[in-house]
């Protein structure tokens, strides 16, 4: 069965899936983005990804392509033609196409919108069984990590580097040495009963997962710090994991040379894994209207 991709109002093949040469995201990386997860036919805490997504739009005055609800149909109607239940929806959305200037185009000019999905086996990911080592990097991203831009050449080099060491992840350190998040992912610790994770402000993405882990710690008695923490800190963690929509939790065992624990997945990260997991099964899917 053929993939499809869907641009700016078509559904095509995905080898057709193509944008103009001047659109501001392919010239300037000027758009936004949101990865999904499609756990068992259900979209896991898609209304926080469209709530960023929109957030993301308004923090750089980019028009929205389209309501609320006809992406959450297009969304819907794409996986239908690809036939997937698990899957990874990638939705972006740029400021469309212009000639090159570096300013804003004209208020009428229509942002560009185009989703495409693969599917991802959520139930047999070898990260989250046997846990991932990452390797810290300095964090060369501007300073508002807190849009989910397409900017993103920082995290690929980072995340290139990570990949030469045979690390799954790349940690992002500031000029103190303290942890912001991995390339793709946030980051935690656990120690002596206490999780910790950075503090969501501009230097870091605000996860939605994220979200999902403090609402899930928080119901089941876990304490939570959100705040600052460094390589040290993190290096002598009980545990550590990584946390983003499509790798759920994935347990981190090893930091550039330093094994955690005996070097399997913690505990605490298989069961806030299992907590996600039910969390997602569970989780109320919004209604829709169909057009
Ligand atoms: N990345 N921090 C960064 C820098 C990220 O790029 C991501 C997600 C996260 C986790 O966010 P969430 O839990 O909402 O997925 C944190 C996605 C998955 C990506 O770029 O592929």
């Amino acid at each position: 069965m053929p993939r499809i991709s869907y641009v700016n109002g078509a559904y095509v093949p995905h080898q057709r899936a193509c944008v103009h040469i001047e659109d501001r995201g392919f010239v300037f990386a000027d758009g936004v983005y949101e990865v999904i997860g499609l756990i068992n036919g259900k979209y896991a805490d898609e209304c926080g990804h469209l709530d960023r997504l929109e957030r993301s739009m308004r923090e750089l005055q980019i028009n929205p392509p389209k309501t609320r609800d006809a992406i959450r149909f297009i969304m819907r109607e794409l996986v239908r033609r690809n036939r997937l239940q698990n899957a990874a929806i990638y939705l972006q959305v740029t400021r469309g196409t212009a000639k090159r200037d570096f300013k804003f185009p004209t208020a009428d000019t229509p942002s560009t919108l185009v989703m495409m999905c693969w599917p991802f086996n959520y139930d047999a990911n070898p990260n989250v069984q046997n846990g991932v080592k990452v390797c810290s990097v300095p964090d060369q991203r501007w300073a508002r990590r807190d849009i989910k831009t397409v900017a993103l050449l920082p995290q690929v080099l980072a995340k290139q580097k990570a990949a030469e060491q045979g690390c799954y992840e790349a940690l992002m350190l500031d000029g103190d040495g303290m942890i912001n998040e991995g390339g793709a992912s946030n980051f935690w610790i656990y120690k002596d009963g206490v999780l910790k994770t950075h503090q969501a402000d501009q230097s870091i993405l605000k996860g939605v997962t994220r979200t999902a882990v403090c609402d899930i710690a928080a119901k089941h008695n876990i304490k939570i710090v959100e705040g600052p923490f460094g390589l040290d800190e993190a290096i002598n963690a009980d545990e550590a994991f990584c946390t983003s929509a499509t790798a759920l939790i994935v347990p981190v065992v090893q930091i550039d040379d330093h094994v955690l624990g005996d070097g399997k997945p913690g505990p605490l990260a298989r069961k806030i894994y299992h907590y996600y997991r039910d969390y997602a099964d569970h989780e109320k899917q919004q209604l829709y209207w169909v057009y």
